[in-house]
């Protein structure tokens, strides 16, 4: 039997107590061994609940018994998740986490002290929730150069994107529903300003460099200025809009993004609404391969750690062989990449001669509000876009697409 505790009795750990305990055999077969949870960390009470009896607000009597091997971190946060996991894997206690703040500021730290204890640091559920993508990045793409990751990483605002694309419904409005669903916080900003698909890029963009890609490096631009008339100037281009978090490497120079896009049905990620994600990897060999499911969510994300702890109990005393350095990698600007653009403006084209800033732009031949038109500019470098962009003194606001 391998003991187990859990850290944190929220959605994703009372997620992993009751995935442990429903698929209980067939987790144990896959080990070869029966997993035992010994004890949940949490400083509430929980009466009558079924783990009642395992729960504990004591972390040293966790840390200090032998018998736990393999420890689940589902606090979320960074204080006091950030002493718990150092602890523990200190200890030789390998940690299973789905918390994406965490990963993002001190992964490179915490797997080093994994490999220096014989333990692991595993952290499948801190991007796209219940979908495998780590795995599959650091064990079965391993013959590729990976030269583009993209990827729709964020369930709430997947959702309110896909409600105003289909039902025309006002940002407010289904900003309004996704807190009454409880897909987004009372705060939101994490999710729709972007932060949060910013993390999950950092993660994914550091896995494929193996070096540390710094969150706070990463442009990101959120869906809080999208309207329901941004929606309606995208079905005049069939397509939709996407916040997307993107890395790209083209020859030498390194990118990453996060920003919404206007995608046509071509792009796989189209087909992703609601409260799914979907992830995008381009390989030199292998082409487009697509991840697609559950982002967020008790279960799906439980399952992801679940996933962790089979392969930690499967390799006890091995150290964690992900690759991710503590190196900071410094990211090219953005002004290099090739987009066209969508351009909404006030007035009538007549009198603004944009053409003659964006020669080769195609006006849109349909007026969506009285007093606008819009433009898409041909394939053109951000920074050239920007430069130009500045100069219409009529412009309301651009979108890229993709
Ligand atoms: N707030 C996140 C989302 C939760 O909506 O995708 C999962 O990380």
């Amino acid at each position: 039997m391998i003991n187990v505790a859990i850290l944190g009795y929220g959605t994703v750990g009372g997620g992993v107590a009751d995935v442990l305990f429903e698929n209980a055999a067939t987790i144990g077969s896959r080990v070869g061994e029966e997993l035992n949870v010994k004890y949940i960390l949490d400083i509430r009470e929980f009466p009558g609940d079924r783990f009642e009896a395992k729960i504990t607000k004591d972390f040293n009597a966790i840390l200090a018994d032998p018998e736990i091997k393999v420890v689940c971190e589902t606090m979320g946060g960074l204080k006091p998740a950030y002493d718990f996991t150092k602890a523990l894997l200190e200890a030789g206690k390998s940690v299973c986490t789905s918390n994406k703040e965490l990963v993002a500021a001190h992964g490179p730290e915490l797997i080093q002290i994994a490999k220096d204890h014989n333990c692991m640091y595993l952290f499948e559920a801190s991007v796209g929730g219940g979908i495998p993508i780590i795995r599959p990045l650091l064990d079965c793409l391993t013959a590729e150069e990976i030269d583009e990751i993209t990827g729709i990483l964020n369930g709430t605002t997947n959702y309110m994107l896909t409600r105003m694309d289909r039902e025309g419904c006002d940002y407010d409005d289904v900003l309004k529903q996704a807190q009454e669903k409880g897909y987004a916080e009372r705060n939101p900003e994490a999710d729709v300003e972007g932060y949060d698909a910013c993390r999950k890029i950092a993660i994914l963009a550091s896995l494929k460099y193996q070096k540390t890609v710094n969150y706070e490096q990463i442009y990101t631009e959120g869906i809080s200025k999208i309207t329901k008339e941004d929606f309606d100037y995208a079905g005049l281009l069939n397509r939709s809009i996407k916040l997307l978090g993107m890395c790209k490497e083209i020859g030498e120079k390194k990118y990453a993004m996060v920003a919404p896009f206007l995608l046509d049905e071509e792009n796989p990620l189209y087909a992703v609404n609601g409260v799914f994600n979907g992830i995008l990897v381009h390989g030199n060999m292998v082409d487009n391969v697509m991840f697609y499911g559950r982002g967020a969510g008790k279960l799906p994300t439980a399952s992801a750690v679940v996933s962790d702890v089979v392969e930690a109990a499967k390799n006890q005393g091995v150290a964690s062989s992900v690759i991710w350095s503590a190196e900071k990698l410094t990211l090219n600007s953005k002004d290099d990449l090739e987009f066209k653009y969508l351009v909404r403006m006030k007035g009538n084209p007549a009198a603004s001669g944009f053409e003659k800033i964006f020669e080769d732009a195609k006006e849109l031949d349909a007026e969506i509000i009285a007093g606008e038109y819009a433009f898409v500019t041909p394939v053109m470098k951000e920074g050239d876009f920007l430069e130009k962009y500045a100069s219409l003194p009529d412009a309301i606001k651009f979108i890229r697409v993709k």
